[in-house]
């Protein structure tokens, strides 16, 4: 997708189903090298980073089959070995979970750095110092991670970052070493606690994800199993904020509202009416918005991953926010963009301050990543005027028919 094209103004009325969540899903089908039998994997967002992990295991000997839409059947008993040093791995970030997991099941493996979103320094010293307390080596030999272990054994690991990646990783290496392995502050998100429930279910015993203390006990070997990946909180607060920014009323379906509580308490301080049923939210503006200040921190905090969008929503909100992003130190590369539609926004180092004006203008504008991508969708549905958001493959990568989700909720979208 080159770019999409916007005339703001409409309001967001409707219901949308919300997808699989990309960043459980994409750990999960990496950890399904983990066993030797077939695994059949539910509720996969049909994205770009999910077409492309499923080029990278294919490329190292698995066999991954479409049953149907958001399905794959993944058999990795042919995988002999988990070296991938081609440049796929740059596409994404989540190629760096071949290394726990061809640790786990090969005591080797081998892949070159991984890309991802440029929001900042993404460093992997918290997943080395894992793997290296389970007994592996790593060494970084011209930009490609090599581990190899003679044996695991289980060890106690206190992660001096709270990092999802490295908290996953680890899970998934200390998952078939010996003995028990204890993970301390470690990641609390939603998503942690979906690839644990995938490796219990093949038979693996991860006890306390979604706390700052996991324990891994491990086993011989585990089984093939089917599994449905959780919604995307991500992605339905992506859509509640859209909503607001448009003054709309809408309903996300298929979610697990407790997963989305900071994104709720933020648009309800704001004045946002906010209902909670079973599996769905109801997002409704009644009144004029009051602006927030916002402060991402790791899980239950405010997510690092819907900074971008609702500074793009405080952008055109009355008052002054100020927005602290404690997590990446790059992740304000969107505001240019922003600035270009007359925002009002001044950016110091982690920090931005964002006076709210009356009204955005349509504009030529550039996606960065891929949140920074929605965040100008944001603007862009509630701006006076069109836009074009180029370079709209970023925002491919993680939002599953956005452009038709959006046209079902009276958006006047278009790819151009
Ligand atoms: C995951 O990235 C997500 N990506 C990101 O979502 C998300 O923003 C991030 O977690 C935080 O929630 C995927 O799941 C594919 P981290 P990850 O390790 O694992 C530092 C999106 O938009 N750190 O939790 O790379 C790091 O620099 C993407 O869907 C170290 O210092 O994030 C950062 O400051 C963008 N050393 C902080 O920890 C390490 O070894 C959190 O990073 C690892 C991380």
């Amino acid at each position: 997708m080159k770019k999409i094209i916007i005339k703001g103004g409409n309001k967001l009325r409707g219901t949308v189903n919300i997808s699989g969540f990309k960043n459980a899903a994409l750990p999960i089908m990496v950890a399904t090298i983990l066993t030797k039998d077939k695994c059949i994997i539910e509720n996969l967002p049909m994205i770009r980073d999910v077409d492309c992990l499923k080029e990278i295991l294919i490329k190292i000997g698995a066999k991954v089959k479409l049953i149907e839409k958001g399905a794959m059947e993944i058999d990795t008993t042919n995988i002999e070995k988990c070296k991938l040093t081609d440049d796929i791995n740059r596409k994404m970030r989540a190629s760096y979970y071949l290394l726990g997991a061809g640790l786990g099941r090969f005591k080797e493996s081998e892949v070159l750095y991984p890309g991802g979103c440029d929001i900042g320094v993404r460093p992997i010293d918290q997943h080395i110092k894992g793997f290296e307390a389970l007994g592996a080596t790593v060494e970084i030999d011209h930009g490609i991670i090599k581990c190899k272990a003679d044996k695991l054994r289980g060890n106690r690991i206190y992660l001096d970052v709270v990092s999802v990646g490295a908290t996953i990783n680890i899970m998934m290496a200390a998952t078939l070493a010996e003995g028990i392995t204890i993970i301390e502050n470690a990641a609390r998100e939603p998503h942690i606690v979906d690839v644990a429930n995938f490796i219990n279910a093949c038979g693996g015993k991860i006890i306390g994800a979604g706390t700052d203390i996991i324990k891994i006990v491990g086993v011989e070997r585990l089984k093939g199993c089917n599994y449905s990946v959780i919604p995307d909180q991500i992605e339905a607060g992506s859509y509640m904020i859209m909503g607001v920014a448009t003054e709309g009323d809408i309903i996300v379906n298929n979610v697990i509202p407790k997963h989305l509580e900071p994104v709720t308490a933020k648009l309800r301080e704001m004045g946002v009416e906010v209902t909670e049923y079973g599996e769905s939210i109801r997002v409704t503006v009644n009144k004029k918005l009051r602006s927030v200040d916002i402060k991402t921190l790791p899980y239950p905090g405010f997510p690092t991953d819907m900074q971008q969008l609702m500074s793009a929503l405080l952008s055109k909100t009355k008052g002054t926010s100020v927005v602290t992003e404690t997590i990446f130190d790059g992740r304000f590369k969107f505001v240019d963009e922003l600035k270009r539609m007359g925002a009002n926004i001044l950016v110091d180092g982690r920090i931005a301050v964002i006076k709210g004006v009356e009204n955005l203008m349509g504009t030529r504008v550039e996606a960065k990543d891929l949140r920074g991508g929605a965040a100008l969708i944001v603007a862009a549905l509630s701006a006076n005027g069109v836009t074009e958001i180029n370079k709209a493959y970023h925002i491919e990568r993680g939002y599953e028919d956005i452009i038709d989700k959006l046209l079902n909720l009276g958006a006047d979208i278009k790819e151009g």
